[in-house]
């Protein structure tokens, strides 16, 4: 039998994350809040890592008046993921680590501030590095973890202006399959999930800045600019994502490791 644990049957469960401790980044808002959700109602302890201390208030509140009465209990953490030190230590002892926070800006690289760069690398790479680091003791020591990193169709396609955004996103990829490789002795998956355009506050703050830099009306840019590859013309919702990523934590996804799921409406399929 693999390392990565017992196979289900043809009646597999749900995912039961009963007595689970799960970290996700970001889960304030968008994507995050929804993973954040979605794992308290399979039954984790769900520690909430944001910087933003009032959206992770109301994520607490969104919890505790969700229906399902088995559900686990949520924990707003207020952390800034460029303190890095911070990063890794509120990571020990997870069972598992949902690296999902992001942040974007639109620019071309000739008017790309650096220090936005090494702001966008340090919150999507380099946090993640030290989220998983801190994570895997304990992971190890138990023989079971799951890590999910919430990478983007940007993974592994490039788009114009968003060269920190684009980089961060393959160094994810890349990050994620070698923990793959170290973690699979050790009962330890960890695959990323690769949404095309989410609705989410990420998505509609950029509506401005992609109609600048394309010069187009803001009404313009869904259409043209980020629908234009996706097949299925509408936006990907959070919950939707949510959902990949509970695969990913379940019985049924033991054996998949060191890969990405995408959700993209067929855009990598040009
Ligand atoms: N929205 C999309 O279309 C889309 C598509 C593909 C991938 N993604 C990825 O999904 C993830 C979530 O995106 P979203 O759309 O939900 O974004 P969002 O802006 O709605 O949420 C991101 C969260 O990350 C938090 N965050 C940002 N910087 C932080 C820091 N330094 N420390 C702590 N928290 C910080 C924010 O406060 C926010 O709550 C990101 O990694 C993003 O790249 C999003």
């Amino acid at each position: 039998m693999s390392s990565l644990g017992a196979v289900p049957g043809p009646h597999a469960p749900a995912l039961d994350l009963q007595g689970r401790t799960a970290l996700v980044t970001g889960a304030a808002g968008g994507i995050g809040r929804a993973c954040a959700l979605r794992l308290a109602a399979a039954g984790a302890r769900v520690r909430a890592v944001d910087r933003d201390a009032a959206g992770l208030a109301e994520l607490v509140e969104q919890a505790r008046r969700a229906p399902d009465p088995a559900g686990g209990a949520v924990e707003p953490y207020v952390v800034d993921l460029t303190d890095l030190d911070a990063a890794e230590h509120a990571a020990a002892g997870t069972d598992v680590l949902v690296n999902n926070a992001g942040i974007q800006l639109v620019r071309p690289i000739e008017d790309f501030p650096p220090d936005v760069f090494h702001t966008v690398l340090t919150v999507m790479l380099e946090a993640p590095f030290r989220l998983i680091r801190g994570a895997l003791p304990h992971m190890y020591e138990q023989g079971w973890g799951r890590i999910v990193n919430v990478s983007s169709v940007h993974g592994l396609r490039a788009s114009v202006y968003k060269s920190a955004y684009v980089a961060a996103k393959h160094g994810l990829e890349g990050l994620s399959k070698t923990a793959a490789l170290e973690g699979a002795p050790h009962g330890v998956t960890s695959n990323c999930v690769n949404p095309g355009y989410v609705r989410t506050p990420l998505v509609e703050k950029q509506l401005a800045d992609q109609a600048r830099a394309h010069g187009i009306p803001e009404e313009r840019v869904l259409s043209e600019v980020l629908l234009t590859d996706s097949a299925v013309k509408r936006l990907v919702e959070p919950a939707e994502v949510a959902e990949a990523v509970a695969y990913l934590c379940g019985p049924q996804a033991s054996f998949v490791t060191g890969t990405s799921l995408v959700l993209d409406g067929g855009w990598t399929a040009h």
